[in-house]
């Protein structure tokens, strides 16, 4: 593929905006300066290098953010920050967006993708993908609570009860709940049911994707092959 095109692809701009970029020799493969944009570049495997920044040539982009609260995982805020600006412009104009929502003061691993094909297997209700939280309630937990949360409990706008697939006291005021839907404002809705309140929510996993402990908040990285194993999705 064209070097410029890859450029273009990857959310560097247009094409034009691309050459110049090439032509300043800003773009560099396996520590080579490149100046001739029509070079044509074999992309299996392919890194290249702009501004000293690599850049995994991949089809679609898909990263996994530590969401830190404070950010709305929206494309048009009306409060705070949008998630996107944790990410560089070149993902955020080639239109990656978030795989589901949190709320604002909500923390912990989300997914943001520019494959629509993703985005919908992970955000379809069909799929039953397992989202495990830590929750810190307000008062303490009881047996009677879990019960109740694995039971299904009855939320405004639903028809039916909606159950936690798992629910464990991890001390007196931290619940780890996990279900498999996405309702607006789940857990702190589930947990106010049974006569509790979430002082704060971050989301651990999503399947088998467990939070990096050493990707601390605000920080992304590219989501891996084992990812997406983990994640029970075939890339
Ligand atoms: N449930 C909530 O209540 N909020 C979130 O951000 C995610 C799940």
């Amino acid at each position: 593929m064209q070097l410029e095109r890859i450029l273009q692809k990857h959310g560097f701009g247009t094409r034009k905006a691309c050459r110049a970029m090439i032509r300043d020799e800003r773009v560099a493969i396996a520590g080579n300066l490149l100046a001739d944009p029509f070079a044509d570049i074999p992309t299996a495997g392919l890194v290249f290098t702009v501004d000293d920044v690599d850049w995994p040539f991949c089809e679609f982009a898909s990263v996994l953010l530590h969401k830190p609260a404070g950010y709305e995982c929206s494309r048009k805020p009306q409060h705070h920050p949008s998630v996107l600006e944790l990410l560089p412009l070149p993902l955020r104009e080639r239109g990656v967006q978030p795989i589901g929502r949190l709320d604002e003061d909500t923390t912990g691993l989300l997914l943001l993708t520019d494959d629509g094909q993703l985005n919908h297997q992970l955000s379809s209700g069909k799929r039953k993908v397992p989202k495990v939280y830590l929750a810190t309630v307000k008062h303490p937990l009881d047996a009677g609570q879990i019960g109740q949360l694995l039971a299904g409990v009855l939320l405004h706008d639903e028809p039916q009860p909606v159950a936690a697939a798992a629910a464990e006291i991890v001390d007196e005021l931290h619940l780890r709940l996990t279900v498999t839907e996405g309702k607006y404002h789940q857990v702190k809705r589930m947990v106010a049911a049974v006569g509790n309140r979430v002082e704060a929510l971050h989301r651990e996993a999503l399947a088998e994707l467990i939070l990096p402990p050493d990707l601390a908040p605000g920080q992304w990285r590219w989501l891996t092959a084992e990812d997406y194993q983990n994640l029970g999705v075939a890339r």
